[in-house]
């Protein structure tokens, strides 16, 4: 009996840099996001004998995956398999056993834009696995609820469990070793607030290094510290801004957020430098729009130079103007979505 899950990627406003458990993904810190409504990605599991892992791209060609990636879906597999245990063992949820599985990845995420799929890939699978257990269980067995399938996320990607929702959400970091110490919770739904972004991708290059080493540099960092004690005031700002809808403190607090990350990894050791001339450039043209016609927009930049726009209705047309005047820059439009779903 196979199951497809399909989700989307979502966009951090306070961001998630660095772990207390790189290996089981637990955050250091809070972190609180929107997730877009496209593009997505669809992925369908069956029980197997043995894991196999296929992922094909938006044109329909079979992407060509690396040991590295290979090994990370085996890993993921084996850390559910775990908490699935856990949870049966304190009678918290019923669950059949997950075994070996079959995983196909059909993304529609184009590699061209600079969104980080990982998030969508592994709230994807997450859901998917939540559906194939569900499937396989007694009839008695009470579903996973979406915390825990946020769990299940997060041992793939930490950001991953933020996709599960719909809206705005926020990954707790918790405290402890416990796997499950860290969930997702969700701040908003997707009909709350209607946000665009605007996703002005200034260079196609792939990055050298991605965030699962990125995050292990975090400590690095002589301002990490410094940054761990400013987030529980931004998350709870950022949190108020979005109940409120208030774009003009969201716009404070988000902006203020992406350029301390950013100085964290660029004073890492190694340093990590994601941004590029044609980000700054993108931001400070960004500041002056806003100064000019007092325009609700915000930018933020996540491990990588594209910039998102993130505006109200009433921005969008202008905001869409400016994009399109920037030079050499892929633009891909989206907006508030409805978070991780399982297909009929
Ligand atoms: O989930 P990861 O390990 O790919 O980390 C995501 C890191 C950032 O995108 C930079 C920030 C975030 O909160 O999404």
């Amino acid at each position: 009996m196979s199951i497809t899950a399909v989700s989307t990627p979502n966009i951090a406003f306070i961001k998630y840099w660095g772990n207390r458990n790189d290996s089981l993904r637990l955050p250091a810190a809070d972190s609180l996001s929107m997730t877009l409504n496209s593009p997505h990605v669809e992925i369908t599991v069956d029980h197997a004998d043995t894991l196999t892992v296929r992922s094909f791209e938006a044109d329909g060609s079979e992407k060509t995956l690396k040991e590295k990636d290979i090994m990370r879906f085996a890993r993921h597999l084996e850390l559910t398999k775990e908490y699935l245990k856990k949870l049966a063992s304190s009678a918290q949820t019923p669950t059949s056993e997950l075994t070996n599985v079959t995983i196909t990845v059909r993304s529609q995420i184009p590699s061209s834009i600079g969104l980080a799929s990982s998030a969508a890939v592994f709230g994807c699978l997450a859901k998917a696995y939540a559906g194939l257990v569900a499937a396989s269980a007694e009839t008695s067995a009470s579903p996973l609820t979406d915390e825990q399938i946020s769990v299940i996320a997060r041992l793939g990607s930490g950001s991953a469990a933020r996709s599960i929702y719909g809206g705005y959400s926020a990954l707790r970091a918790g405290d402890g070793d416990a796997m499950d110490s860290s969930s997702a919770v969700q701040v908003a739904d997707e009909n709350h607030w209607l946000l665009h972004d605007i996703i002005l991708v200034p260079t196609q290059e792939e990055k050298k290094v991605g965030s699962t080493e990125g995050h292990e540099l975090a400590w690095s960092s002589s301002y990490y510290k410094k940054r761990l004690e400013e987030i529980p005031r931004r998350q709870k700002e950022c949190w108020d801004a979005i109940l409120a809808k208030d774009f003009e403190k969201l716009q404070h607090v988000v902006e203020e957020d992406c350029w301390d990350m950013h100085n964290v990894m660029q004073t890492s050791t190694p340093p990590l430098k994601y941004l590029n001339d044609a980000t700054y450039r993108i931001t400070d043209a960004i500041e002056e729009l806003r100064e000019t016609e007092h325009l609700p927009v915000l930018y933020t930049m996540d491990a990588g130079p594209t910039v998102h726009l993130f505006c109200t209705e009433e921005a969008v047309k202008a905001v869409r103007e400016f994009a399109a005047e920037q030079k050499d820059c892929t633009i891909f439009e989206t907006k508030t979505g409805k978070g991780a779903i399982l297909l009929p």
